[in-house]
């Protein structure tokens, strides 16, 4: 993991909603949302030499926790560091996420970020339906 150089972060605008749209096409294993819905949350993206690399997407809730509602980064930038950047931008206590069990690579993405496994919804998913662990980190843990 090497931090791209040219990497910025700033909050989420209305003239991103195209780039988010194809950066979730581009990943089917990320939540499909319309793109004005993140407007309702607290939504980060990245950029890199002034292209739309990524995005995280976060609930906040009361007493400093978080729930991630999705992150999802363009192929072209995969494994370059920039979902970690976006995630280090989080300042809440705890954090909370549920992922598609088959989906290792946001599995180890969390792991390597120190989330643990705090519990499994059985077909919690649908097209396809499938099981979700949710995982949670703790600052100090
Ligand atoms: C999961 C995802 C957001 C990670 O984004 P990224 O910018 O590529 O991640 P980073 O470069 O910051 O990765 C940091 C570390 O996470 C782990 N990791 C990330 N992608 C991985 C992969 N494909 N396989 C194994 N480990 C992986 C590695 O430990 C990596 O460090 P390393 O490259 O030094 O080994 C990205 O793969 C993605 O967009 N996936 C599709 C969307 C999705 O499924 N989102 C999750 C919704 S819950």
């Amino acid at each position: 993991m090497e931090l791209p150089a040219r990497l910025t972060i700033r909050p989420l605008r209305l003239s991103d909603f195209q780039d988010i749209d194809e950066i979730q096409r581009l990943n089917p294993t990320a939540s499909q949302w319309n793109a004005a819905d993140y407007l309702g949350y607290f939504t980060q993206v990245a950029e890199v030499a002034g292209r739309l690399a990524g995005f995280l997407a976060v609930l906040e809730l009361p007493g400093g926790e978080a729930e991630i509602l999705n992150v999802a980064v363009h192929p072209d930038f995969h494994r370059q560091g920039v979902a970690s950047a976006l995630l280090k931008t989080l300042t809440a206590r705890i954090l909370y996420l549920d992922v598609r069990a088959s989906n290792s690579p946001a599995l180890a993405f969390y792991r390597r970020h120190g989330f643990v496994k705090s519990g499994h919804r059985r077909r919690y998913y649908a097209h396809p339906v499938e099981d979700a662990i949710m995982m949670r980190r703790q600052r100090g843990h």
